[in-house]
């Protein structure tokens, strides 16, 4: 049955006045109003084949008026405010962290107590890692939810992320969560009853009777976690079916060619949102929509889907942000953010700018830092990058074969020699990362291990090097300089603020010990950390720094987190310049990336219209040529300004 657009919007506001007689719905209205058109395309796109078509839209839009009318007044007053300042995501005020609760405070009570930690470095928007319900032993460190309701009671309850999301807004400060969209938990009410037979459950999933359509699947689909779960589909004795599960055998996907799905999923990101949650890191879009043939990433359907929830979204919970979690090629990371004709979501890693920053720090040149770049899209105005060095994954070299070519190296040899200079078989290499998800076929690999172990720390302690140990903070800070200051917010991965190297503690968890990603994944030593305060220490050195960046950072106004950086080419292949400005404030970054002293010819600062009087905002001191060039030490960076 067909239905037009306009007869469905009266058949919708009718629906509304009979159920939520009473209530006061204007703001709700004003807001369908602006998003109907949107709304209704998108769902009719992806359901509009479907017999019911018109009653699963009207239960779509009841549903987002329940949890509009739900939300409490003093988010309803930041979503006004935040629609009135759409840019206010992109202030350089903003610096992120994320961190495991347990891992860093054992629970949410202890979180809150330390928040002024947080605030003391100057981090002011925390994305706390997964908390909801979950398996007690594989979860797959919480991406795999058995219920979107309830916060796992190892970590606390409802009423704490409440309570930390109300001192947060008190603080100014940001509340992220994750929102695990593309699949569930086995454990999820929806898996277990499909398990006893219950067919409206088992429509919430891919399930299949036979090989057949997983096979055809198969053919065209990769592998994510070849090592431990490979293929994309587990075979379910207690009902002799297949059910889809690209990453963990635990971790089912959900099928959103059901509405039913988008719906529930919907009411489940508005609860969240509810809570007080200003963004919502929305995990492994990329793999939401599946289909025969392809590779069932990417696909059009899954921005349809995504924009439908921010559509969405922009009537029950304006205020609330979205982060895509898709670490892919360029070109397609930046479709997540709405390509600037329709809105999707906000913000997106720049996983992109951090494999060429640690491409740099091996290579100890910028070639392919430099060269890629130029091939990665602005993006549109109003969206903005996570620019960061480590997260809670591996890292993937995936960099365009065409960013390698370009830059003179063979692809596959160069990037062979990534992972052997991080995975420290590389001579002379100090690091001690590992391979992640190593494929002995094609010899490629992800790397694994934390930012200071990467950068030569656990080596150099473990030698009692003074000297390397020096080198390996000084390449701390340098990496950070980089995400400080490109444009995006900036995120200090927890523990990296006090140079934690490798954490092997997860070896002795069965649950665990297969999955080297934990490797970065710190039990914060509270002990450790009080080092910062003490001056000489390593803790000491890496923490106050970070904390000048941050400073810095939020006071220069050409530090706005617009896409808008310049790079300025000079001829020194170790060392990275590019030029951020805003109006009549600018700032020239200059990185060393390479151990041995280097210099640029002064040409650069004319390029930059900053003349030859300059200083560097960081040390606030005097920056003076000698025979017309500025000098690096090794691995040096400066923030220069004109005087
Ligand atoms: C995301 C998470 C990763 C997880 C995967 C599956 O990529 O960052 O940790 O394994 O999604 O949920």
């Amino acid at each position: 049955m067909s239905v037009t657009k306009e007869k469905l919007l009266h058949e919708v506001v009718a629906g509304l006045r009979k159920k939520y007689n009473g209530k006061d719905l204007t703001e709700f209205l004003v807001r369908l109003g602006a998003q109907f058109g949107d709304i209704y395309q998108r769902f009719f796109r992806l359901y509009g084949e479907r017999e019911d078509f018109s009653s699963q839209f009207n239960q779509l839009i009841l549903a987002l008026a329940e949890m509009y009318l739900s939300r409490d007044e003093a988010l309803k007053e930041l979503d006004r405010q935040r629609e009135e300042d759409k840019n206010w995501i992109m202030s350089q005020n903003w610096v992120q962290t994320m961190l495991y609760v347990d891992r860093f405070s054992k629970n949410l009570k202890g979180f809150m107590k330390k928040i002024d930690y947080l605030e003391d470095i100057g981090i002011n928007y925390i994305h706390l890692m997964p908390l909801l319900k979950m398996p007690q032993e594989a979860n797959d460190g919480g991406y795999a939810v058995s219920d979107y309701r309830a916060v796992d009671k190892k970590f606390g309850s409802m009423a704490d992320i409440r309570n930390i999301a109300k001192i947060f807004r008190q603080k100014g400060m940001l509340l992220e969560l994750d929102l695990v969209l593309n699949h569930t938990s086995n454990e999820h009410e929806w898996a277990k009853k499909a398990l006893q037979g219950d067919k409206a459950c088992q429509d919430m999933y891919y399930m299949y009777d036979d090989r057949s359509i997983p096979d055809a699947f198969e053919q065209t689909l990769p592998e994510i976690f070849p090592e431990n779960a490979p293929g994309n589909f587990t075979y379910l004795s207690e009902i002799n079916k297949w059910v889809f599960t690209v990453f963990n055998t635990y971790q089912w996907d959900l099928n959103y060619t059901n509405p039913k799905v988008f719906t529930e999923m919907m009411k489940i990101l508005l609860n969240l949102a509810n809570q007080g949650v200003d963004v919502l890191r929305l995990d492994a879009v990329a793999f939401m929509w599946k289909k025969l043939g392809t590779q069932s990433q990417n696909l059009e359907e899954a921005h349809l889907l995504l924009q439908l929830l921010k559509a969405c979204t922009k009537v029950a919970a304006p205020g609330v942000v979205f982060k895509a979690e898709a670490i892919v090629q360029p070109l397609e990371i930046v479709k997540y953010l709405g390509g600037g004709v329709v809105d999707e979501c906000e913000i997106a890693y720049n996983a992109s700018y951090m494999v060429y920053l640690w491409d740099a720090m091996a290579t100890q040149n910028k070639r392919i830092l430099e060269n890629g770049l130029e091939n990665i899209p602005r993006l549109p105005k109003g969206t903005t990058w996570i620019n960061y060095i480590r997260c809670h994954d591996d890292i993937g070299l995936g960099y365009a074969d065409q960013d390698i070519w370009g830059a003179g190296y063979n692809p596959f040899e160069h990037k062979q020699f990534i992972i052997s200079y991080y995975v420290g078989e590389y001579e002379g290499s100090p690091s001690k990362g590992q391979r992640f998800m190593y494929n002995p076929k094609t010899r490629d690999a992800r790397i694994t291990g934390a930012t200071a172990t990467l950068l030569g720390l656990e080596t150099a302690l473990e030698n009692n090097n003074q000297q390397a140990i020096d080198a390996a903070i000084r390449k701390i800070l340098l990496m950070h300089s980089g995400i400080m200051s490109f444009g995006g917010i900036p995120l200090v991965y927890y523990g990296d603020e006090i140079a934690c190297t490798n954490d092997y503690s997860y070896l002795s968890d069965p649950s665990k010990a297969d999955d080297n990603r934990w490797l970065n994944r710190p039990v914060i030593d509270w002990k450790k950390a009080a080092l910062r305060e003490t001056e000489g220490t390593l803790e000491h050195r890496v923490f106050t720094n970070l904390k000048r960046m941050i400073q810095i950072r939020k006071s220069l106004p050409e530090f706005y987190n617009e896409n808008n950086y310049q790079l300025v080419k000079n001829s020194n292949p170790h060392v990275f310049t590019f030029l951020r400005q805003r109006e009549w404030h600018k700032t020239l970054v200059v990185m060393n990336v390479s151990g041995q002293q280097q210099s640029i010819d002064a040409q650069v600062l004319e390029q930059s219209g900053l003349g030859h009087f300059i200083y560097d905002v960081f040390t606030e001191r005097d920056v003076l040529l000698t025979n017309n060039q500025v000098t690096l030490e090794p691995y040096q960076f400066l923030w220069l300004k004109q005087k």
